[in-house]
């Protein structure tokens, strides 16, 4: 099999990921914070180095202030939950994510806060300027999609964050975090959501969000912490006033050692390959008349992602036909962001997405770019 579905979740792992969690599951399976015995602080202490390896990475002072989740999808919904309240207005954009939109209208319907969506352009970028004319006295929160998942762009963070006054800028970095480098500070982020899966390595069922300093949020859930634990009320000290039960100790191995090999591995060297498989994928896609390719066209100014539509074809069939007959596995459709494909023109049907990642190879795009051109020229024994 040649996998290009990483943004969907990222695979093969790193094997010190799943040494890591193995090593945990037979040794260290405790529950972490709550009992005293040696076996409960050694849990206690992975919880807590993945919190520090984490904050490392997107440069957060205070690794008590990432809170865990068990994805970005919870992270979000706990960001507006916690921090939204009625008539606040939340500029966001029309490349977001069902995680993103899914919330967000529920917020318009049941507690009456107000949205304005920023349309990209078709290219896929959103333009600040845009961003910037939608902001009114009563924006709460920009929400911006780090990399979309359907073109690959990366949104100018920068930019946006030098432009949001007093509103708070959100950053949904699903697709960003661990394919490029996120610093929150110099990015000016306040509240940083990512998912543990996909380009930081780790196992499903991770995730979570940073928070900047002074920033505070209503918890999602509440209950036991192992802290406080004479108290029927809930902790009010980070980390534990907004995590609660029992955290996925596991999972949290797990991507610490996801985490820990990006670091040795150097994100510059892992940014270096994924670029020149992009180029690569796309160089080969434009020889083929039939595709069109949507998103920025310079990899640079996009994760390793690459959606396309091939004239004649069904997205569906396009990646039915590279799994069954070429095993190749890609994602047809609309990604969970059916707005962004309005924005570029690709819905209903969505696009065929080669998402590619740091264990793919110059050989796999070769093969999957031959099977293309084969699908395509034997168009009539398809059929
Ligand atoms: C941009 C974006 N946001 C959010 C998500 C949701 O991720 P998860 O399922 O890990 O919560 C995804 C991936 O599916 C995504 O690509």
């Amino acid at each position: 099999m040649i996998y290009f579905d990483n943004a969907a979740t990222s695979f093969p792992k790193p094997p010190a990921v799943i040494q890591a969690m193995a090593e945990f599951m037979a040794t260290t399976s405790a529950s972490p914070g709550r009992s005293g015995h040696r076996m409960a602080l050694e849990a206690g202490r992975v919880v807590f180095e993945t919190r520090e390896t984490v904050a490392e990475l997107f440069n957060v002072a205070d690794s008590s202030r990432i809170i865990f989740t068990i994805n970005v999808t919870w992270a979000l919904n706990l960001v507006f939950n916690g921090l939204l309240k009625p008539q606040d207005h939340v500029v966001t954009t029309s490349l977001e994510h069902n995680s993103v939109m899914r919330p967000l209208t529920r917020l318009v319907k049941h507690r009456g806060i107000e949205l304005t969506v920023v349309p990209a352009g078709a290219d896929g970028i959103v333009d600040p300027a845009q961003v910037a004319l939608a902001l009114t006295p009563r924006t709460r929160l920009i929400v911006i999609n780090h990399a979309s998942n359907v073109t690959g762009s990366i949104a100018p963070i920068s930019a946006i964050s030098q432009i949001k006054g007093q509103a708070l800028l959100a950053v949904d970095a699903a697709q960003s975090a661990g394919s490029i480098p996120i610093d929150m500070n110099r990015l000016g982020i306040d509240l940083l959501a990512f998912t543990g899966h996909k380009a930081l390595l780790g196992p499903t069922g991770t995730g979570g969000v940073c928070l900047a300093p002074g920033i505070n949020l209503e918890p999602l859930v509440t209950g036991g912490t192992g802290s406080r634990s004479e108290h029927e009320e809930h902790p009010d000290f980070f980390p534990d006033c907004l995590e609660a039960g029992t955290p996925n100790t596991i999972g949290l191995a797990g991507l610490r050692a996801g985490v820990d090999f990006i670091r040795h591995t150097g994100l510059e060297k892992i940014r270096e390959h994924e670029q020149a498989l992009t180029r690569r994928l796309m160089d080969g896609l434009a020889e083929i008349p039939e595709i069109t390719v949507y998103g920025p066209a310079d990899p640079m100014a996009k994760v390793p992602l690459v959606s396309i539509t091939v004239a004649g074809f069904p997205a569906d069939e396009i990646c039915l036909r590279l799994d069954r007959d070429f095993g190749v596995a890609t994602r047809g459709g609309l990604h969970c962001a059916p707005r962004a494909h309005r924005t570029i023109g690709t819905f209903p049907h969505g696009t065929i997405r080669f998402s590619l990642g740091l264990f793919n190879t110059f050989d796999e795009i070769d093969v999957a770019l031959a099977a293309l051109r084969q699908i395509v020229s034997h168009r009539q024994s398809y059929r």
